[in-house]
């Protein structure tokens, strides 16, 4: 960018945001503290540069400190009230759809489609929000799906040898369980070729969403367009068999959305299926790698998990599958899943729109129109909330529990309908990870936080089969 540009923008910094603020007076708001950078891209820059380090945390640390724990700001093409305080998060997160409503960036709901979860509202969304916590609850996966999030993981981890990108491994696992769970589809090279067009997909959400502009966002539409084509032959299909009783009977979401009174229309379906398959691949795959990185740099707390993980498969016959029982009896790695899920913040907060003038604490006023984030990672690393709160130390939640302040998977009417699907598919994969395996980081690797939480290399380690290991 041309110098005496950069200079002018910078200079007109402050005069945009007296601007705004002059705007406030009039109306009578009293906006958060803060300041909106540049006109157009506001803090942006400094928001990618911070998150794409392993340290974040000063973008958000020197906020706080000159401005107090709700500030403005201007990220993303908007101003946006960033709120890093328990209470006001707790506020957005559960008046959502009364004062608060959902809004994602542009590229995102464009390739999402207008039928998915997370851009639904109103009274359909809590009918279809039920359904999938329902779907996803403890009693389905006991009943139903534990047996093959044991046996998927157990036939993805035996082929493992050597050198392996740990991120790479978990998203492929993530991704057959899910096609699994949504329409009974076993790994093959179908589901291995839809999920390459996918892949195309999700590297779109982080795109202008503009055709003309972005090659990845066009690549991205046509391969949303034959994910979506894919999906709506089999659920096709299926609508078919169900109407002629043909094959045995299914326990997957499809089933459940096809015998539901609405009478979704193909799309609509696809679109719902798109959206449950985006929500949970990278979240959980990330969650599956930073719990072995973690633990990897904390090998106390490898000790005790793998001490806690052998007694469960000490006592089980050999290949005999995890059950619920199992899952239940593993209180340290319960904890591992809990401080991994605080310190890597995969879903780092989210963005709400304010339906009204809302009153918060302070005496300020979020306006009407205006974009919030409410930042998890903020709560979950301030060190008033949590102690040493920088620090992976899964024994704190022996000591205690965190209250309500603890959100990695959000709260209220929109809270993740994956949060026990997630634990489930991390503790299974660790106990056979941790039983077969030992391992060593292939090479160092950095955490980075945009565009979504990661690692620079997708973690690459090299597995050894343990001599004394139970399965093979
Ligand atoms: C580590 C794993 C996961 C994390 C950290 C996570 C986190 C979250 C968070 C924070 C939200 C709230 C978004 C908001 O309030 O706007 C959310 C929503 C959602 N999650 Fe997850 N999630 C995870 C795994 C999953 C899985 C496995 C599924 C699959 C069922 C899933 C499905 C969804 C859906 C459909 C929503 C949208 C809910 C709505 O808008 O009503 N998530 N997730």
């Amino acid at each position: 960018m041309d110098a005496s540009l950069l200079l002018s923008l910078a200079l007109s910094a402050p005069l945009a945001t007296l601007l705004l603020l002059a705007v406030a007076r009039r109306f009578r708001w009293r906006l958060p503290p803060g300041s909106l950078g540049l006109p157009l891209i506001g803090e942006t820059l400094q928001l990618i540069t911070a998150y794409k380090t392993e340290n974040p945390e000063p973008f958000i640390d020197d906020r706080v400190r000159r401005h107090g724990p709700v500030f403005i700001t201007h990220v993303f093409g908007e101003p946006t009230v960033f709120s890093t305080d328990p209470e006001v998060n707790r506020l957005i997160l559960q008046n959502e759809g009364k004062l608060f409503e959902v809004s994602y960036p542009g590229s995102i709901s464009n390739l999402l489609g207008p039928r998915s979860l997370l851009l639904m509202k109103g009274e359909l969304h809590k009918r279809m929000h039920s359904l999938t916590m329902n779907f996803n609850g403890s009693a389905t996966i006991r009943r139903h799906f534990l047996l093959h999030i044991d046996r998927l993981i157990r036939l993805n981890l035996g082929s493992w040898s050597g050198r392996v990108l740990l991120m790479e491994e978990a998203k492929k696992i993530t991704f057959e369980l899910t096609m699994k769970q949504l329409m009974s589809i076993d790994p093959g090279e179908w589901t291995e070729s839809l999920r390459k067009e996918y892949l195309l997909v999700i590297e779109g959400f982080f795109t202008v969403p503009i055709t003309l502009v972005s090659a990845t966002y066009r690549r991205a539409i046509r391969a949303r367009t034959k994910v979506a084509e894919a999906l709506a032959v089999i659920v096709r299909q299926r609508r078919r068999e169900r109407e002629e009783e043909k094959g045995a009977p299914k326990s997957d979401m499809l089933a459940t959305l096809l015998v539901r009174d609405e009478r979704f229309s193909d799309e609509e379906i696809v679109d719902f299926l798109v959206a449950l398959l985006v929500a949970g691949y990278e979240t959980t795959s990330t969650l599956m790698t930073l719990a072995v990185k973690f633990l990897t740099e904390t090998p106390l707390a490898l000790a005790q998990l793998k001490e806690e993980q052998e007694e469960i498969s000490a006592k089980k016959d050999l290949l005999e599958g995890l059950e619920w029982i199992d899952y239940k009896s593993m209180p340290f790695t319960q904890c591992v899943v809990n401080e991994t899920l605080r310190v890597a913040n995969i879903v780092s907060g989210v963005f709400r729109r304010a339906m009204t003038d809302i009153p918060i604490k302070g005496g300020y006023v979020i306006p009407k129109g205006w974009k919030v984030f409410a930042s998890f990672r903020a709560v979950h690393l301030n060190p008033e909330n949590f102690k040493d709160a920088r620090k992976f130390d899964p024994w704190r939640w022996q000591k205690s529990s965190s209250g309500n302040i603890y959100t990695p998977f959000g709260g209220g009417p929109r809270l993740c309908p994956g949060y026990e699907l997630a634990r489930v598919i991390l503790s299974v994969f660790l106990n056979r990870l941790v039983t077969r395996f030992s391992w060593v980081p292939a090479e160092e690797d950095k955490l980075v936080f945009f565009p979504t939480t990661g690692t620079q290399k997708r973690y690459p380690i090299f597995v050894k089969q343990r001599e004394d290991s139970a399965w093979k």
